[in-house]
């Protein structure tokens, strides 16, 4: 949620930050800006309302000069997406510039005080009190733009990532975090700073990555300096990425989101690689090993996510409780993280989080932290905020998702709860050596299954010119794929913008019944497990009233196919594992409608994929 990014070397910083920009569009795209300092001292911001391209547009014939300069692109929070209110800001006296991810809680406060000291404010935002406050401090104590940054973040309450550059210090920026992410790459002439490391990467692959509280100060050819709020310097901790430039390309494909489609069988084979055995006998994740006796002694799991990672718990759920036999509830992140929560050190709390930093999935496992849960991640950005702060875990290793609609990240968290349910249930001896044979197994084939289910894009595309006119769609499932009707109703609601329910099959007939008519398609998982008849009749139920039903069969099917108006046959897999192939075809029906539609599969409305703000 809002991108930063920072250079200071040798090279003129521009392009460096609007290629930085567009790698972190994903995380805002409502306006954005840069700020640059020149060789003759000059401090130019430019920002524009729009995507970066209109940014690119707008500063086409200014100086764009200048070997330091910070960058943003921006989800509104504060003040409506326009230019004035894009970043980054700047002082009063126009001689410091500022960007911001987070949001600042006293803000309105802080605004009235300087106000009172004959402030004025162009913007609506929040952020430009952080650096009208950065100048105030200065002008109070005559003190360096560090020690005024160190004395502001004492004031602000809130979250944020910031860096700030001042037209009289050409040779410095300063950067802070306090819940919001901010990665540091050390080159051998320069720095660079972001919110992830997308925009590094392809400049150096040594980065640091901020401790909450942190600030760094990073000067032109001097080492860098990173300081606590205490004002004593830490130490400096340099981790080596393992991404690739290519993981952040298109490679072809005309959207991120069907590259991402279609990268599942080689992203699976990554997050099943070197723990499931060959002979399906063994699953060995170390985050679980490590800590055995916890997860002996569990009474009880807690899973905490937002959006597809919560549906992703949601069959976690039925994983854990079929194979552990340990009760387990699933809670929205946002809501648990304001409740009273019974807790206790029994419990084992998992939060799933795709890029590791979602605002209220953090403060949730904070919560349960400090009542003394176990807490173990499943996450998928390395070094993410959720990872560090959790006692252990397990990445999904599906690199990096750049398509705002998770998909791959969505099939690696079931993938990585499966391997955690087997794995625990065998601990606890809870799951027969016969049942983890068979579901390990089946895990080792689900790459190349998805392979197979990937044929069925012509046939999908086809389907989707049907449906693409619909203003609502009902998706329906039972048991393990009741989530997986969810997921898919979410993945056709986000990007193509129709509305989209999911519900348990059988809970059709208590309300949602009534919406049916021949303009409402209805998508039902009726795929061959426990409750296969019962799916069937809820079909016939719909097919009663004139509904149109798309069904996602096993292969072979010959009931639920011949009542449907149209099915798609998926391979035969264990039940527990079905939503890894049954999710796969409503990825791709949710992507063609949205093409259909002419709209920003990509880049949805509203919508960003880093949730770093309430
Ligand atoms: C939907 C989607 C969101 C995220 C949610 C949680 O396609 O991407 O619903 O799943 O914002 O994000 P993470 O997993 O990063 O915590």
């Amino acid at each position: 949620m809002c991108g930063i990014v920072g250079y200071i070397g040798s090279r003129n910083a521009y392009p460096i930050l609007i290629q930085g920009l567009h790698r972190l569009e994903y995380r805002g795209y409502d306006s954005a800006g840069v700020a640059l300092i020149n060789q003759s001292g000059d401090l130019n911001v430019y920002k524009s309302k729009g995507k970066v391209a209109a940014l690119e547009h707008y500063a086409e014939e200014k100086d764009t000069t200048g070997t330091i300069g910070i960058a943003h692109t921006r989800w509104a929070t504060h003040g409506e997406p326009s230019d004035i209110n894009a970043h980054p800001h700047y002082s009063q006296s126009d001689n410091i510039a500022i960007v911001h991810n987070g949001t600042i809680e006293n803000y309105a406060v802080i605004k009235q005080a300087l106000i009172g000291h004959g402030y004025t404010f162009r913007s609506d935002t929040d952020t430009e009190v952080i650096v009208q406050l950065i100048e105030y401090i200065i002008a109070q104590n005559a003190c360096s733009l560090y020690e005024a940054v160190l004395q502001a973040t004492k004031e602000i309450v809130g979250a944020y990532a910031i860096a700030v550059i001042a037209k009289d210090n050409p040779d410095q920026i300063i950067a802070a975090r306090r819940s919001s992410p901010l990665v540091i790459g050390i080159g051998n002439d320069f720095y660079c700073l972001a919110s992830d490391a997308t925009p590094i990467v392809e400049y150096t692959k040594k980065v640091v990555y901020l401790e909450d509280g942190e600030i760094a100060i990073i000067n032109r050819n001097e080492p860098l300096k990173i300081m606590t709020e205490q004002n004593v310097e830490s130490k400096i901790n340099i981790c080596k990425l393992r991404m690739s430039i290519s993981e952040l390309e298109k490679g072809g494909y005309p959207h991120f989101m069907l590259k991402e489609i279609f990268e599942q069988p080689k992203t699976l084979l990554d997050c099943l690689s070197g723990r499931v055995s060959i002979d399906g006998k063994n699953i060995s994740i170390s985050g679980i090993i490590d800590n055995k006796d916890k997860f002996l002694r569990a009474e009880r799991v807690i899973i905490v996510a937002c959006g597809t990672s919560w549906h992703a718990g949601l069959i976690g759920k039925h994983l854990i409780e079929d194979f552990c036999r340990i009760p387990v509830t699933v809670e929205y992140a946002s809501e648990f993280r304001y409740s009273n929560p019974v807790i206790t050190d029994r419990d084992i709390l998992i939060a799933i989080s795709q890029s590791g930093e979602t605002a209220d999935t953090l403060a949730a496992l904070e919560l349960a932290k400090s009542r003394g849960a176990f807490v173990f991640g499943i996450c998928n950005v390395i070094g993410s905020s959720i990872p560090r702060a959790t006692d252990s875990g397990c990445y999904i290793h599906v690199g990096p998702e750049i398509g705002v609609a998770s998909t791959k990240a969505f099939t690696g968290q079931v993938t990585v709860l499966a391997m955690v349910a087997l794995t625990v249930g065998q601990l606890r001896e809870t799951v027969s050596n016969q049942t983890f044979e068979q579901v390990a197994t089946d895990l080792r084939r689900i790459p190349s299954l998805i392979e197979e289910v990937l044929k069925l894009n012509d046939r999908i595309h086809d389907l989707s010119k049907i449906f693409t006119y619909a203003h609502n769609f009902l998706y329906l499932g039972r048991g393990y794929n009741y989530p997986a009707a969810m997921e898919g109703a979410l993945k056709l609601k986000e990007i193509s913008y129709i509305h989209a329910e999911g519900y348990p099959a059988a809970e059709m007939k208590h309300g949602p019944i009534a919406l049916i008519d021949n303009e409402m398609p209805t998508v039902v998982i009726a795929t061959a497990d426990s409750i296969y008849d019962k799916t069937v009749s809820n079909i016939q139920q719909i097919k009663a009233r004139g509904g149109r039903v798309i069904a996602i069969v096993t292969a072979g099917d010959q009931v639920a196919s011949s009542i449907a108006d149209y099915a798609i046959e998926i391979p035969e897999i264990s039940e527990c594992l079905s939503p890894l192939l049954t999710s796969v075809p409503l990825q791709l029906l949710a992507y063609y409608i949205a093409v259909n539609k002419g709209r920003d599969v990509d880049q949805p409305r509203n919508l960003a994929k880093s949730v770093t703000v309430e």
